[in-house]
């Protein structure tokens, strides 16, 4: 996924304005996860989004390691770690691609070390079955595979933005021209594609779509933050689709977010770039267990 890799993607902008995931999820997977710690590997990790979490939420785990195929993320979470001096002794991050776990040093005797391997907003841009062939290496048996991404966010209050959004997200006159392939993977919460179970056991995957979230269901991957509206405009702006866009249109003026903030303004004119909104992100996870 080249944008999060060019050395002027704004990766300390990316880990403002997005959002980390919930507490109840890292319970979930807690209790998912059988027996030792010693190893857990975060495989896209970007600037460390759930590297930290899985740190600060899991049952101590010994060492924890993020990797990312892009050196200017992978140089933002390492940057994030500095700015919490004396923690996080155990979290270390390496470039690397998600599929590449050479890094693990195993033995001939017991190869399958690794505990548990996450990808977080990642995989729809991996090979997934190749993907799952590489954890299968590494992980011991038992191990956990836990996969969770979120897309496309709703605005329980506003309703009436859902589709301006959606219309600027993949309409030909906005971004839509501007995403690859791996974000209609994406755009699906990954429903086609599903872990391996002549690999894993225990499987679990569910999806949470906006009937869903207007449901009021309990969700326990509820990815949902509060943003001004001009904050927004920079969550836009931490999308790949934005960075491509920003490319090929250099001398654009007027920048693409505003396009999205006036409509806003139009829909709602008792708002202003201030006023804040309530976003709930559409979201999925994949668990699986080594046999
Ligand atoms: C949207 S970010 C998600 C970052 C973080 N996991 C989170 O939850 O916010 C996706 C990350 O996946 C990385 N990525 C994309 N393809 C990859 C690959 N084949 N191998 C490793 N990392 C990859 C990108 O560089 C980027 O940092």
């Amino acid at each position: 996924m080249s944008a999060f890799s060019e050395k002027d993607f704004d990766a300390k902008g990316y880990s403002k304005s997005r959002p980390s995931y919930p507490e109840s999820f890292y319970k979930l997977i807690d209790k998912y996860h059988r027996g030792s710690r010693f190893h857990l590997v975060d495989v896209g990790c970007g600037p460390g989004t759930a590297t930290f979490q899985l740190a600060d939420n899991l049952d101590s785990f010994q060492e924890i390691i993020g990797t990312d195929i892009s050196a200017t993320m992978v140089e933002r979470a390492r940057n994030r770690k500095t700015e919490h001096p004396g923690k996080y002794a155990n979290v270390s991050f390496a470039v690397s691609p998600a599929d590449d776990f050479s890094f693990l040093v195993g033995s001939e005797t017991a190869p399958q070390h690794c505990d548990m391997i996450t990808a977080v907003q990642c995989a729809h841009w991996l090979d997934f079955p190749k993907f799952q062939n590489a954890v299968a290496n590494v992980l011991r048996k038992d191990g956990t595979l836990a996969v969770w991404g979120y897309a496309d966010p709703i605005f329980p209050e506003y309703p009436k933005l859902d589709n301006l959004l959606g219309e600027f997200t993949y309409g030909a006159k906005y971004l839509g021209p501007f995403w690859d392939p791996g974000r209609q993977v994406l755009r699906n919460l990954m429903r086609d594609l599903h872990v391996d179970t002549k690999l894993f056991t225990d499987v679990e995957e569910r999806c949470f779509d906006s009937t869903f979230i207007r449901s009021k269901k309990h969700n326990p991957l509820l990815v949902t933050k509060t943003f001004t509206l001009k904050h927004f405009e920079n969550y836009i702006k931490s999308w790949s689709s934005y960075h491509s866009w920003k490319k090929s249109n250099r001398d654009e003026k007027r920048d693409i977010t505003k396009r999205f903030s006036d409509r806003v303004l139009q829909l709602y004119p008792q708002m202003t770039l201030q006023s804040r909104l309530q976003v709930v992100w559409k979201s999925f996870y994949k668990l699986g267990r080594r046999l």
